[in-house]
């Protein structure tokens, strides 16, 4: 049911864990599962993403798309991190059931949550970027 890339970061997830006095973290609920996701992003001062974790209190597939959306968006600058879709997660895992697509959404939007957070507190736009609507505010 599950591929072995999926298996594998929920096994041995990458990133988890959070970071103190983070350049933006966003909190994301997918009010069916009832799952929570937080990304924590530390972003230098060229708007390259250095450092980030994550913290997931859901389903397998949950800690599994945020594992694999932390090692995506790494090393990228906050405009290249608004590429990393839920199908880009998807497919890097190589794959999910048609049930846990929702939880790669969580993903993308915890990503998008984090970087709302950073381009409030630097006073920026980022073009492209939208309010997240799942963004349930908790840091
Ligand atoms: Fe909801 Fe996976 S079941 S995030």
């Amino acid at each position: 049911m599950y591929s072995e890339k999926v298996m594998d970061h929920f096994s041995n997830p990458r990133n988890m864990g959070e970071i103190e006095n983070p350049s933006g973290v966003g909190t994301v609920g997918n009010a069916k599962c009832g799952d929570i996701m937080r990304m924590y992003l530390d972003v230098d001062e060229n708007g390259v993403i250095r450092d980030v974790k994550f913290k997931t209190f859901g389903c397998g597939a949950a800690v599994a798309t945020s594992s694999m959306a932390t090692e995506l968006v790494k090393g990228k600058t906050v405009e290249e991190a608004l590429q990393v879709t839920n199908k880009a997660v998807m497919e890097a895992l190589d794959g999910l059931p048609p049930v846990k697509v929702h939880c790669s959404l969580l993903a993308e939007e915890a990503i998008h949550a984090a970087l709302w957070d950073y381009a409030k507190k630097q006073g920026i736009t980022i073009e492209g970027l939208q309010e997240p609507v799942n963004d349930i505010g908790e840091k």
